[in-house]
Order: C-alpha cells, then sequence, then structure tokens
C-alpha cells in the first residue's frame, strides 16, 4: 500500500494532509526519512511519525438503525447516548466514527468506520451521494409544495439543488404527510428546513438509505458489518 494511503487508514490524518506530513519529512521507514508519498509500504516496514510507531488498523465498517435520542458522535459532553454505544466494547477501541451526522431526533441509516479515507469520500460535497428520507409531515402536503420541493427551495440563502421527492402517504384522519426525499447535500438540518420552507414543518424523520444502503433487515438499535463488496461499491461509486 502507499504510505500516504498508510498513514490515511491508519487514522494519522486526511489522504491529502498525509501526503502533505510526508512531503515534510515527519516520516521515517526503518529509521529512515522517506518523503516519497508513493512509497510503497511492505509487510515488515516500521512506519514512523514523529518517533511514535504507526501500526495499519483493522478496518471495520458498520450500518447502524440509529434510534432517535441519540447523538451521532462518538462522545457527548451532557452523557447523553451516543451511535458507539451500540457497538462492541472490542469495537470501541478501533476508533470508530460516524460518516456524517444525524440529527438527535432523527432515526435511520448512519455508517459506522474507522476508515478515514472512505469518511472523507462520502462527506465530500462534490461526491453527491444519495441519502433517501423519510418524513412525516405535518398537514396534508399540496402538489404545488412538492413541486417546490422538487425543484428547490431557498433556505437560509442558500437554494437547494433539484431532488426526488414523493408522496408515500396522505393521512387525512392525522392530518399528515409521509414523504420521501432523496438529498445529494447535506445541509445542517436540510430536509426540516426545506419542510419548514414549504410551510410543511417535519413531525419525525428517518433515513431509509445512504448511498446504495438501506436498512433492510437492521432493526431499530441494531447494526450490520458490511460485505466486501459492499464497501468496494461505496468507493468505486463516486465520481472521479
Ligand atoms: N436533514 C435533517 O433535517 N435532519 C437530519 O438529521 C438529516 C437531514
Amino acid at each position: 500500500m502507499r504510505l500516504d494511503k498508510y498513514l490515511a487508514q491508519a487514522g494519522v490524518a486526511s489522504r491529502r494532509s498525509s501526503k502533505e506530513i510526508i512531503a515534510a519529512g515527519k516520516i521515517t521507514i526503518n529509521g529512515e526519512i522517506v518523503s516519497e508519498p508513493g512509497y510503497y509500504v511492505k509487510e515488515n516496514d516500521l512506519v514512523a511519525y514523529q518517533g511514535m510507531k504507526i501500526e495499519k488498523e483493522h478496518l471495520v465498517y458498520y450500518l447502524l438503525n440509529k434510534p432517535r435520542g441519540v447523538i451521532s458522535s462518538v462522545a457527548d459532553e451532557k452523557g447523553r447516548k451516543t451511535v458507539l454505544d451500540f457497538l462492541l466494547e472490542a469495537d470501541k477501541q478501533k476508533r470508530i466514527f460516524p460518516v456524517g451526522r444525524l440529527d438527535y431526533d432523527t432515526a435511520g441509516a448512519i455508517l459506522l468506520t474507522n476508515d478515514g479515507q472512505l469518511t472523507y469520500l462520502l462527506t465530500r460535497p462534490e461526491y453527491e451521494v444519495p441519502k433517501t428520507y423519510l418524513a412525516r409531515v405535518e398537514g396534508l402536503i399540496s402538489r404545488q409544495a412538492i413541486k417546490t420541493l422538487k425543484q428547490g427551495v431557498e433556505i437560509e440563502n442558500y437554494q437547494s439543488r433539484s431532488t426526488l421527492v414523493r408522496v408515500k402517504e396522505h393521512n387525512v384522519q392525522q392530518k399528515s404527510s409521509l414523504v420521501e426525499i432523496v438529498l445529494i447535500e447535506g445541509k445542517n438540518q436540510q430536509v426540516k428546513k426545506m419542510f419548514e420552507a414549504v410551510g410543511y414543518p417535519v413531525k419525525s424523520l428517518t433515513r431509509i438509505g445512504f448511498d446504495f444502503l438501506t436498512l433492510k433487515g437492521i432493526k431499530r438499535g441494531s447494526y450490520r458489518e458490511l460485505k466486501i463488496h459492499e464497501v468496494k461499491k461505496l468507493y468505486a461509486n463516486k465520481k472521479k
């Protein structure tokens, strides 16, 4: 594996910053400074950063069905439950973190991994990873509102991009609607703000899809490990 990739996978820094660290002569291999990011790390090479040995971490990938009332970070100063609380003790030592965020009161699909490179790719806006949400909104949503959402609405001086929106249910008794929406961008609380902007506030929100991954077979509060081919597909799907 290339040295820059090795450092990124070991969680030292992003791939880009790893290149800079290497070029700055801060990495030694078997005691010698190596300033070439393309250096091919061999099985028995001893890689060190500022004198500290760097070991490649075993990479893990989990898809969690996050319940509401859980924070999507690795720790919470208020002591609230975090997405890591659902993992086994042994996993918690692996410096796993969530890929992106879901609000405290949003449920659904969230990826947990210690692969910094994949996290980078999946969270960069230019890679346009589609995320599918089911929103229960107040009121019987109008055709006009759906059209506006599809075309893009203005939220806080930002024009949301055109997107897929589908009404799944109009509940006349409860005066609410169930709407599916796919976003390829991820502004803070974007779904809630978009529905708010067209006059139908979100009552509850669930992310049912992250890229091609769905919640099929994963109960709320449970998770599953991704298959190798799924990890490869997550990498491959990104626009070059
Ligand atoms: N949009 C929201 O409003 N909340 C989320 O948690 C995710 C997307």
